[in-house]
């Protein structure tokens, strides 16, 4: 097989209020982009790395000939949608070869090598695919919302069978893109790779993930990735 790692890097990142995009921010002089590029390259066999970016003349991008990286690394545009990037990336993928996809966003840098061995493993394995994930450890409590914007306890939810997605998300590269051209790239649900590959009835393994492969989302995350995940040992 030919696993080919597809990275989507082309939000704004709304949701941390930076100036600039969350994966261009940097932790000692390299961006969160660069570490996740660099993590999903870890693995010899990761062949190629496509990076999906809104804007991939840019002189702002990494420059790969810097990255500490053996595989060839190539931007290609992005889409509107988390999903439509991660389409153009794998359509790019195909043309290169590719048998399967591991996607990983670029705004998770902290991926450690063993959960990205363990989730190629079992996704070159299986037909559906596999995708790391962690379970579910705080107490769940479905919230019922009142008029002035305060939330009540409805009902506690059972955490006995729910995981947190996490990525890589690994599967066969042409099984992915039909998942996601049936599900529609707009469509609200399609939130990860595994769910484009649920549509079409296949049942992703989970392969147990870490919880320091977390996704920079809010400001806290970010804080906890360069104070703590990334800060070089001293
Ligand atoms: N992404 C992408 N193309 C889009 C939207 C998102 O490639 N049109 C990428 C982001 O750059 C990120 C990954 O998908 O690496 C995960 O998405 P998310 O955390 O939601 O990032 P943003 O969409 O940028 O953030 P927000 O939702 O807060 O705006
Ligand atoms: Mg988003």
């Amino acid at each position: 097989c030919n696993v080919k790692a597809v990275i989507p890097a082309a939000g704004h990142g709304s949701r941390m209020q930076s100036n600039i995009p969350k994966q261009f921010l940097t932790v000692g002089g390299k961006t969160l982009l660069q570490y996740s590029i660099e993590a999903v390259c870890a693995d010899s066999r990761v062949t190629e790395v496509i990076v999906a970016v809104s804007a991939p003349d840019s002189n702002d991008l990494p420059d790969v000939s810097e990255l500490a990286v053996s595989q060839t690394v190539t931007y290609v545009r992005g889409g509107e949608t988390r999903a439509e990037s991660v389409c153009k990336g794998v359509e790019y993928a195909l043309v290169q070869g590719a048998t399967h996809a591991l996607v990983h966003d670029a705004a998770r840098p902290c991926l450690p090598k063993e959960a990205l061995a363990r989730v190629i493993d079992s996704g070159v394995a299986s037909q559906h695919g596999a995708i790391l994930a962690i379970p579910v450890r705080d107490s769940l409590k479905r919230a019922m919302s009142l008029n002035n914007n305060a939330a009540h306890i409805e009902e506690s939810v059972e955490r006995e069978h729910l995981w947190q997605a996490q990525t890589p998300q690994v599967f066969h590269a042409r099984t992915l893109l039909n998942g996601i051209h049936h599900m529609g790239a707009h469509n609200p649900q399609l939130t990860d790779e595994a769910s484009a590959m649920q549509w079409l009835g296949y049942q992703p393994i989970l392969v147990e993930g870490a919880f320091k492969n977390l996704k920079v989302t809010h400001p806290e995350d970010f804080e906890c990735v360069a104070n703590w995940l990334l800060a070089p040992v001293t």
